[in-house]
Formats: C-alpha cells, sequence, structure tokens
C-alpha cells in the first residue's frame, strides 16, 4: 500500500514534468502568502532580497516598458537592460531603411555613441506599492448605481494619487484588483531616455517567425538590448546627448550554469490582461463572436499586407512591425478558441458556477447579496450580443485603413480651428505636433497598400455587419442613401466599396506628406472638414463610440456582476489563495523548469539546441534562414563557456504562469540568477489568459547563454558580456529541494 501509493506520487511527478505553478502573485503579498511554497521548491533567497521598499532587491532590476506592453530587466551596473527582440521590434524597424536594415542585419552598438535614441519609448521602476483599499472605497455606499459607485471610486483615486504624488517626480498609479474589489498604490519612476544597443538579425530574434509563434519545440533568440541614461545629476530625464548610464539600484547577476529538469525557476514581470474569472458567457462570446470575427478580419487583413510587402522591400519593412503585430494576435485567437474546446473550458467554467449557485442558495444572507451577480452577467452578455460584431468590426475594420488613423489626429485642429480661429496659439501648436506625427506616418505609409486594405475590409464590414449599425461611410455604399454625405460621390452599383476607396483616396490630402505639409502651412477649417479622407476617419471614429456607448450600460451591469461573483467565490473557498487578474502591474510567478506531454503518445523535452535550428533550416522559406555566421559557429562547435556538454541550448520551459506584458521577463533560479528571458507561450494552452492549464501550460524563453552566445561570439559585442555580472552556480545547490506534495485535482476556481 505505501509503496504504490509512493509511487503514485513518483508517476504523476514524472509523467506531468514539473508541477505546475498557477499564479501572478503582488509582490508585497509573496511574503504572506507564497514564500513557504517558494522554498520548497527550492528558492533560496529571503523575502526582503525579493521585494523591499528600503533595501535594493530583485524588483529594482526590473522595468516595464511604455507602461506595460513588455517587461525588461537591468543587466549591468551601467543600466543595460535585456528585453525580448518583438518588444524592440518596432523600434528597430524605426530605425530601419533599406539600405540600413536593422531587421534582417541586427544592429550592435560597438560603444555609447553608437547607441540609438527611442521616441516614445520609455521605462518605469516600481519604487513600491501598497493597499488602498479602504480609503479608495471609504465613500462607496451599498445602495449606489454602478455608475455612482464608478464616480466615487475615481475621485478617491484622484486624490489618492495626488496627495501621494505631491511634489516628488514620481508617477502614481492606482489599479482595481479582483474585479474592483480590491485597490492598490503603485509608485513609479519613469525614465525617458532608453537607447538601442543590440539587436540580432531577424533570423534569430524572430527565428520560426509565424510559423512557430506560440509554438514549442522553438529556436528563437529573441531578446534585444538597450540602455537606460539618467540625467548627469542622476535623476530621469528626456533623452539628451547630455546624459548618462543609469546607476540602477539592483541589477541581476547572470547565471552560467544553466537549467535542469526541476530548478526552481521564477519570473518578475508585468502581466497585460488575464481573464480567469470569465463565466461560462463569457466563453460563449468569444467562441461564437470575438474570436472568430477577429479572426477571420485579420486573415484579409494579413493577406492584403502580405502582397504588398512581397511585392517591394520598402514596403516590406514599412509594414513589418504592423503585420507582426496583426498576426501575433490573430494566432493567439485561432489558438484560444482551440484549446477552449478542446479543454472543455465552457464545462469548467459552468460547474463552478453551479457550484457557487449552489452555495449562495444556502443562505438568505448570500442570496441577497450574490444572488443576482451570475443573473446579471449573463443578461449584459445578452444585451451586448445585439451589437457585438459590429462593435468588432469597427474596431478591427473600422480602424484598419490607416487615413483613418492619421484623419483623426486632425480632429482636435479642426474643433480649434472653428473655435479659436487658425491664428490661435493653440492651433500652432497642434499644428506642430502633427507636422511631427505626419513625418513618422509617411516614413512607413504606402497608399496603395492602404487603400486595398481598405478595399479589402470596408467589404467585409459592408457585408456582414447588420446595416442598423452602420455609419454614414458605409451607407454611402448603397444606392438608396440620399444623404450625400461624401459630397461628390456617387455610388453606381450598391456596395461598391472600390468606388469609394478611388473617391476618397483620389481626393483627400491625408494621404500624400507634401499635401498634409501645404495643408499645415496654411490649415483651413473648411477644406479639413470638407476632405472626404477626414469625413471619413471621423466618421468612423464616431461609429465605433457609438458601439463602444452602447456597450458600456450593458458592461457596467456585468462589471457588477462579475465583482460580486469574484467576492462570493472568495468567501465560498475561504482557505484557497487567489490571485488577481493580470492588469500591467509587477507580478511574480514561481514554477520549475521541465517538459510536457502535449498529446496522446508526444512529450515534449524541456530545452531545445542549436542542433534543432539547423533541421529547421530553409533557404527558401524567409522564417527559417539560417544566418551564416551562425552556421559557421554551430560548425565548429564555438560555443566556449555559453555551451553544455557539446551543444548549445536554445529555449527552455518552465511551468510559470505568464501572459501578454511578461514578455522580456527575466526567468531567475533559486539564487536570484538569470537564467533566461521569457517570450512565449505553447500552443496546447492558448486558452492560458481564460483558465490555467497545469499540466499543458508553459512559458517559453530564450537561455540566457544563447544570448550571451549571439552577443559574445555572433556579433562580436563582447564588451557587453563584460559589463555584466557573471556568475556560476555551484553544483551543490544545483539539486531543488524536492517536493512531496500530492497534486490536488483541481477545479476552475481562482
Ligand atoms: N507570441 C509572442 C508574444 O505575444 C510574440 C512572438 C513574436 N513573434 C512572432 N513571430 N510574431 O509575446
Amino acid at each position: 500500500m505505501k509503496r504504490a501509493i509512493l509511487s503514485i506520487i513518483f508517476a504523476l511527478h514524472i509523467g506531468a514534468g514539473a508541477i505546475a505553478d498557477e499564479g501572478m502573485w503582488l509582490p508585497m503579498l509573496v511574503e504572506r502568502l507564497n514564500y513557504t511554497d517558494m522554498q520548497k521548491e527550492g528558492l533560496q533567497l529571503t523575502p526582503e532580497e525579493l521585494y523591499s521598499i528600503n533595501n535594493s532587491s530583485l524588483k529594482d532590476a526590473i522595468v516595464n516598458l511604455g507602461g506595460g506592453f513588455c517587461t525588461g530587466e537591468i543587466i549591468s551596473d551601467q543600466g543595460l537592460m535585456l528585453t525580448n527582440h518583438h518588444c524592440a521590434y518596432s523600434f528597430i524597424q524605426k530605425h530601419s531603411s533599406v539600405g540600413n536594415d536593422y531587421l534582417t542585419n541586427g544592429f550592435w552598438a560597438m560603444n555609447k555613441e553608437e547607441e540609438l535614441p527611442n521616441e516614445g519609448l520609455f521605462v518605469q521602476f516600481l519604487v513600491s506599492m501598497e493597499d488602498v483599499t479602504p480609503q479608495v472605497l471609504s465613500s462607496v455606499e451599498g445602495n449606489m448605481s454602478e455608475m455612482e459607485r464608478g464616480n466615487t471610486i475615481n475621485a478617491a483615486i484622484d486624490s489618492l494619487q495626488k496627495a501621494a504624488k505631491g511634489d516628488t517626480h514620481y508617477d502614481i498609479k492606482i489599479k482595481p484588483f479582483f474585479g474592483g474589489n480590491e485597490y492598490y498604490l503603485f509608485v513609479y519612476e519613469t525614465y525617458r531616455d532608453v537607447r538601442l544597443v543590440g539587436a540580432p538579425p531577424e533570423s534569430i530574434g524572430k527565428f520560426g517567425g509565424d510559423t512557430d509563434n506560440w509554438m514549442w519545440p522553438r529556436h528563437t533568440g529573441d531578446f534585444s538590448l538597450f540602455r537606460v541614461y539618467m540625467s548627469p545629476e542622476g535623476k530621469p530625464a528626456e533623452y539628451s546627448p547630455e546624459n548618462i548610464p543609469l546607476k540602477p539600484r539592483y541589477h541581476l547577476p547572470v547565471s552560467l550554469s544553466g537549467v535542469q529538469k526541476g530548478d526552481f525557476a521564477m519570473i518578475f514581470g508585468y502581466p497585460g490582461s488575464t481573464n480567469r474569472y470569465l463565466t461560462s458567457y463569457g466563453i460563449k462570446e468569444a467562441l461564437e463572436i470575438s474570436n472568430p470575427t477577429r479572426v477571420a478580419i485579420r486573415d484579409k487583413r494579413l493577406e492584403i499586407m502580405k502582397t504588398h510587402m512581397d511585392a517591394n522591400k520598402t514596403i516590406r519593412l514599412q509594414y513589418a512591425s504592423k503585420y507582426a503585430g496583426v498576426s501575433n494576435y490573430w494566432k493567439y485567437f485561432i489558438g484560444q478558441s482551440q484549446g477552449l474546446k478542446r479543454l472543455k473550458v465552457y464545462d469548467q467554467k459552468k460547474a463552478l458556477e453551479d457550484q457557487f449557485t449552489n452555495w449562495v442558495n444556502q443562505s438568505e444572507g448570500r442570496k441577497a447579496k450574490y444572488g443576482n451577480a451570475l443573473k446579471e452577467i449573463e443578461q449584459a452578455y445578452e444585451q451586448i450580443e445585439k451589437f457585438n460584431q459590429a462593435y468588432i468590426y469597427y474596431y478591427e475594420a473600422g480602424y484598419a485603413p490607416e487615413i483613418v488613423k492619421i484623419g483623426v489626429k486632425f480632429k482636435q485642429l479642426a474643433e480649434t480651428l472653428s473655435e479659436d480661429g487658425p491664428d490661435s496659439s493653440k492651433v500652432a501648436g497642434l499644428v506642430e505636433r502633427i507636422g511631427e506625427y505626419s513625418d513618422d506616418f509617411f516614413k512607413d505609409y504606402n497608399k496603395k497598400t492602404d487603400r486595398d486594405i481598405f478595399i479589402g475590409l470596408y467589404d467585409m464590414f459592408y457585408e456582414n455587419v447588420d446595416p442598423q449599425y452602420f455609419s454614414s461611410t458605409f451607407n454611402a455604399l448603397s444606392l438608396e442613401d440620399t444623404s450625400n454625405f461624401f459630397s461628390g460621390f456617387e455610388v453606381n452599383e450598391t456596395g461598391d466599396v472600390k468606388a469609394l476607396a478611388d473617391f476618397v483616396y483620389g481626393n483627400t490630402f491625408l494621404v500624400d506628406q507634401e499635401n498634409v505639409e501645404s495643408f499645415l502651412k496654411n490649415p483651413d477649417v473648411e477644406k479639413l472638414t470638407s476632405d472626404p479622407g477626414y469625413k471619413l476617419a471621423i466618421d468612423v471614429y464616431d461609429g465605433f463610440y457609438n458601439m463602444y456607448n452602447k456597450r458600456k450600460e450593458a458592461q457596467e451591469m456585468r462589471n457588477r456582476g462579475r465583482r460580486l461573483f469574484i467576492e462570493g467565490l472568495r468567501k465560498m473557498n475561504p482557505d484557497k489563495k487567489y490571485y488577481p487578474d493580470a492588469n500591467s502591474s509587477m507580478r511574480i510567478t514561481y514554477g520549475t523548469v521541465g517538459g510536457y506531454e502535449a498529446k496522446d503518445a508526444v512529450y515534449y523535452d524541456y530545452t531545445t539546441t542549436l542542433e534543432g535550428v539547423m533541421e529547421k533550416e530553409d533557404p527558401d522559406n524567409f522564417e527559417f534562414i539560417v544566418d551564416p555566421k551562425l552556421k559557421a559557429l554551430y560548425e565548429a562547435k564555438d560555443y566556449g563557456r555559453y555551451g553544455q556538454e557539446g551543444k548549445l541550448i536554445v529555449n527552455f520551459l518552465s511551468n510559470n504562469d505568464i501572459t501578454g506584458g511578461n514578455s522580456g521577463s527575466p526567468v531567475i533560479n533559486g539564487k536570484g540568477h538569470l537564467i533566461g528571458t521569457a517570450f512565449d507561450g505553447n500552443w496546447e494552452a492558448m486558452s492560458g489568459d481564460i483558465a490555467f492549464e497545469p499540466d499543458l501550460q508553459r512559458t517559453i524563453s530564450v537561455d540566457i547563454r544563447y544570448t550571451l552566445f549571439i552577443i559574445d561570439k555572433f556579433a562580436g559585442a563582447g564588451h557587453l558580456v563584460d559589463e555584466m555580472t557573471l556568475v556560476t552556480d555551484d553544483s551543490s545547490n544545483k539539486e531543488p529541494v524536492k517536493k512531496k506534495r500530492k497534486r490536488k485535482k483541481r477545479n476552475n476556481s481562482k
């Protein structure tokens, strides 16, 4: 008997690979909620070394990029910052031209003078955080409408943020957690001079392209390097040539020792959003409406972009980053739907809701408080269903042509021109801003590509959206329309989107830089407001907001239901440790290194090697090109201290709980040393943002030794490696503390 039990535990442990650790935990609560667990899994640091307000700690080496689109970590005492290649992609692209193509060839600053500033990019360090729930909710009363509640909370947040800011240079942000049951205040220090230091060629940084994206086994060197700068006085500052490299409070030591199965691995970062408390109604909506609609529209958009990119090198560069952005979540939504179905997430959620309903019905008090929660959510979805598809169409298709993007930039100018006249100083300011925007915009704009996107996507819009939700632009496509919205445009045949494209693109000044510039020299409100491109942009913008406002009322009902549902769940399972959904605040997730059983008869090992890169090589497919220099290094097996038993590990897996926004996050071992950079999730668990799947869900990371190898041996930028603090973990500490914990069957409540 005893033996049998032991062997079952053993079998579970081995069979499922490492034990999965679900949860994105708030750094300040880790000591209370997770620390014992973390120690059991192999953490050797103290809670103070992870998160401390008074002393330097690991959290001081972690930044969010641009408020949270990605994460970065500081890896030298000169402000060197590591993140993903795909996080740097749009910046690399902006610095590139056909003659100087850093996407294709990579970029390496051989000294600090060569580092490239990036307008608009900033990073934030977390100074401290604090639970401010009682203060935020102090004036909220039970009988308030959702709207009143919202206003009361916003007022409280405003004044708390102002008070916390005082006259400091810090940025303060209060965010809701657990659907608005709790509020935390974050103090950030923001640095706006962040320069590009190094990026491998796309053939390394994006090896495998869209084919391998969201998949394991993976062979991608998805990393890039930046440097954070500060003023000579040591303060955050806008870009200036006088600025000097940041002296960070902490930088991560970099491990040369690699990973073994079962090793402790934790990730600090800025996960953007998850929906772990989504109800069965939400799953149904995603499966039936949102996901298929988004995927279909993006299919078309990608197809059009690709045709243009394949035909012309300049367009390829201009649209590379836009394409990657659209395709990343195109594939995500495909995978999410598949995962939701295969893993029967709807049934999981339904079962939890039934359990909740039973619990509620056990007492009158609960009935009074939580009895309507699920009903409200259900009703909200019923409401939203009516115009949900139209809403998604406005967002995904309506906004897709870039003419809309540049057009809405003129909205404020039109308003100011008509209110204050052309000579006001406000007009001058706006003109300057739009001028700068237009320089950026036209660098990456191709009129023909945009026009084809317009035709393809507006045609889909016209065919698929219920005409009752049409804005004037779409109505103008009907022979019966008499509004003459685009004066001078006459439709010959209902639904002739091409004719509308000819008219708009042929008559607007918005699609040619010279015309925009000459307009800005002499801004005239009549000319602007009668321009067909401008009219179109504002009309589609209004159309979108119309849908948005329609949804708002239902959303409020849904939010109340959700807040009560989450509150009730936590009362229903008082001993369970709950973590809040991701919301671009710093989180820690911990677990172990290991592979997984992907499907029947398929077990995936937890590391990939340069051998695998060579296996995938395909000179005829741009996604799988191997750089000749990398090949030469491979053939010479010239891995130096970065290799392991004659091989070079490229990527590895761990069972950490991450999502978008975590891209670029450091993977840190039990001693606090950097072992990798997280960059993706795996295909079998694409529904993971909605329901974590312990047996399947994995984080894919670049092994830090591959990163070092590319910097040093491939790029010849060894001076950057010299800046880092390299460490080797002696083997006596490599044995993680083995857990003898039985795997509990998880239900879906979090
Ligand atoms: N799936 C990755 C993420 O969302 C992005 C990977 C970028 N690579 C690509 N082939 N698009 O973080």
